[in-house]
């Protein structure tokens, strides 16, 4: 048996990835800005062993017969890299709510891809290993590295570039958790009907690699303003296609919005703070550090907000422990 054990954290984007290029590959159709969050994380313990006669996986202590698929998919991709043929039981745990918007696919994926390929005697900082994580979710690849991460397109996959270290900007992220409770309908599958249906996903594509360039430009500049607009801007734009869908992917709550509300409020007066929202309700609040007490106060105030999670910028995905 060989086994190794890996942390990841989730990321989010400030400027979004919404749509595919190809569904089968698993490619978007825009490239995507993101952060990684140190406050949230997956902990995935993978383990290859000769008598097994499937992929297994327990996900928060439960047997996750709806993941299979995905995680023999990217198991294959593993051991197709290593020319193995074991099988693996594979344990993860998250410290946040699971398929809630809250990215917990992305540093699940990421853990996974990293654990297994240490576990396979596979290098973990292969750069092969972003194509693995992309089986898992779009977002994945992004949780392999720490700080700010671009995502491109390239002309057979994509490619992660590592844009600033954490302690390069040391932004505070604050997460307003407005319900705990899973989403209805996944971004795999509710990016695919936007495509089809939304008469705003064209623009949406259209318009996204000016969005992308320019904000390489404010993160090089440091331009915490600049980045909020465009960040805000981006993201709405995206749930313009979300809302758009046929049948309509609505994915805040009235909570989520007031929310928005307070942070819009906060930054007339003067706060630095924008919000950036995924396929679900959750809130998060992206600050200056000096900010983020008084982001936190004032949306732990907001009736409906069960709990605040306050971080910073985490690490890339990386092995706690290895067995091989
Ligand atoms: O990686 P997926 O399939 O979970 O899609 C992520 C989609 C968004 O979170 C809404 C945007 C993004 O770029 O993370």
């Amino acid at each position: 048996m060989s086994s190794a054990t890996a942390l990841a954290h989730p990321n989010i984007a400030l400027i979004k990835y919404w749509g595919k290029r190809d569904e089968g590959a698993n490619l978007p159709a825009v490239g995507s800005l993101s952060v990684t969050l140190d406050a949230l994380r997956t902990r995935t313990t993978v383990s290859f062993e000769a008598d097994l006669a499937r992929d297994e996986l327990v996900l928060n202590g439960e047997t996750a017969a709806a993941e299979q698929t995905r995680l023999a998919r990217c198991l294959d991709a593993l051991r197709q890299l290593a020319g193995s043929r074991e099988f693996a039981r594979v344990h993860s745990d998250n410290d946040f709510p699971t398929g809630a918007g809250l990215a917990s696919s992305a540093s699940g994926y990421a853990a996974l891809t990293v654990a297994g390929a240490m576990a396979l005697g596979l290098d973990p900082a292969d750069a092969r290993l972003e194509a693995v994580a992309r089986i898992g979710s779009g977002s994945a690849p992004r949780s392999l590295y720490g700080g700010f991460v671009l995502l491109e397109n390239t002309a057979s996959g994509t490619r992660c570039k590592p844009l600033l270290a954490p302690a390069e900007w040391p932004l505070n992220v604050v997460v307003a958790v407005t319900t705990e409770a899973g989403k209805a309908t996944s971004s795999r599958d509710g990016m695919v009907d936007s495509e089809r249906t939304s008469p705003y996903y064209a623009p949406w594509v259209e318009t996204h690699p000016a969005d992308l360039a320019r904000a390489r430009t404010l993160l090089a500049a440091r331009d915490f303003d600049g980045l909020a607009d465009l960040a805000e801007h981006n993201c709405l734009k995206m749930h313009a296609v979300m809302l758009t869908t046929q049948p309509p992917l609505l994915y805040w709550l009235p909570v989520t919005l007031a929310c928005m509300q307070v942070i819009t409020e906060l930054r007339r007066q003067g706060v630095p703070v924008f919000y950036t929202i995924d396929a679900g309700p959750q809130v998060k609040a992206v600050c200056l550090p000096e900010a983020a007490d008084a982001v936190a106060e004032a949306l732990g105030a907001v009736p409906g907000v069960l709990r605040l999670i306050t971080g910073q910028l985490g690490e890339g995905a990386r092995i706690v422990d290895a067995d091989a």
